[in-house]
């Protein structure tokens, strides 16, 4: 058995098949966007920078909120990553978002320039993430909020779950540490910790746990597969493709209630008040 050799952490490599999965316009996940921007407390007219805006959640959803007279700035190490955003802000004729790029460990910005800052699915990366939400709460105005979403348990979220095990079953491979760095933050009191060592006042934490349902035509899985896996499926040929995509069907047959599969999904959610 050979460690995994799944793309992992190489986000520049990785923001092609992002750009290309990204939604054309308005999110198509916008549950939980909705709810980072109520727990950053984000009204129109503000001005958010997003961290780690990836393919545009929540940037879009929140350059929506905030409207013409507010802005989002979408942050990024990786260009290619925020290719996505981009083509989705031009699409909406979205006027009010500006793109920079950096670490989220060192921002570019002043102190107290922002009244909220967002940031969905990203801490879990950086080595040191008290330093790196240290930086969010520098450029954060005080009395401003900010707001963190990283996944939930494994075994909360049966999409990825299901989807990892048959991959890896297929390919004959084990997990790596880059599948464990996911899950960091996942337990309940684990963001708490994590904002309370940044300084943070007024904290919550909660679950945002919805039961998805995803149409039984077609393969519903095809864009985390791309997103996670696109490298090695474009070295696949024709006929292992297919028997991928079997393996993966006959996965997902227990989650299948008529017309529809349903799949759990679990994220934290995290947010707290600089002083
Ligand atoms: C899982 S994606 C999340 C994208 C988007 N927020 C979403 O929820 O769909 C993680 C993003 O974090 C970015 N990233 C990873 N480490 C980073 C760092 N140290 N500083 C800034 N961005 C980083 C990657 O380039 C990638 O776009």
């Amino acid at each position: 058995m050979t460690e995994t050799k799944e793309e992992g952490t190489n986000w520049a490599e990785r923001g092609a098949f992002w750009a290309r999965t990204a939604p054309q316009g308005l999110s198509d996940q916008d549950h939980g966007n909705q709810a980072i921007i109520a727990a950053a407390g984000i009204e129109e007219g503000d001005h958010v920078l997003d961290i780690a805006s990836g393919a545009g959640e929540p940037a879009i959803s929140t350059a929506i909120a905030v409207g013409e007279t507010g802005s989002v700035t979408a942050y990024d190490a990786n260009p290619e990553m925020l290719a996505g955003t981009r083509q989705r802000a031009e699409n909406l004729g979205l006027k009010n978002l500006r793109f920079e790029i950096g670490q989220m460990e060192s921002l570019p910005f002043d102190d107290n320039t922002f009244d909220a800052v967002t940031c969905r699915f990203g801490i879990m990366f950086p080595d040191d993430a008290v330093a790196a939400v240290g930086e969010a709460v520098r450029v954060l105005k005080p009395g401003g909020r900010v707001a963190y979403m990283v996944h939930g348990v494994a075994e909360e979220n049966t999409l990825y779950t299901v989807l990892r095990d048959t991959v890896w079953a297929y390919f004959n491979e084990q997990p790596s540490s880059t599948h464990n760095r996911r899950f960091r933050f996942s337990k309940l009191g684990e963001l708490t910790e994590l904002l309370t060592a940044a300084g943070l006042e007024d904290i919550e934490e909660r679950k945002v746990q919805e039961n998805q349902k995803r149409p039984s035509e077609g393969r519903m899985w095809q864009r985390l597969l791309d997103r996670s896996y696109g490298k090695r499926l474009a070295g696949m040929s024709d006929e292992q493709l297919e028997n991928l995509h079997a393996a993966i069907k006959t996965a997902f047959e227990p989650y299948l209630r008529g017309d529809h599969y349903e799949l759990l999904s679990t994220d934290m959610l995290g947010s707290g008040r600089k002083p």
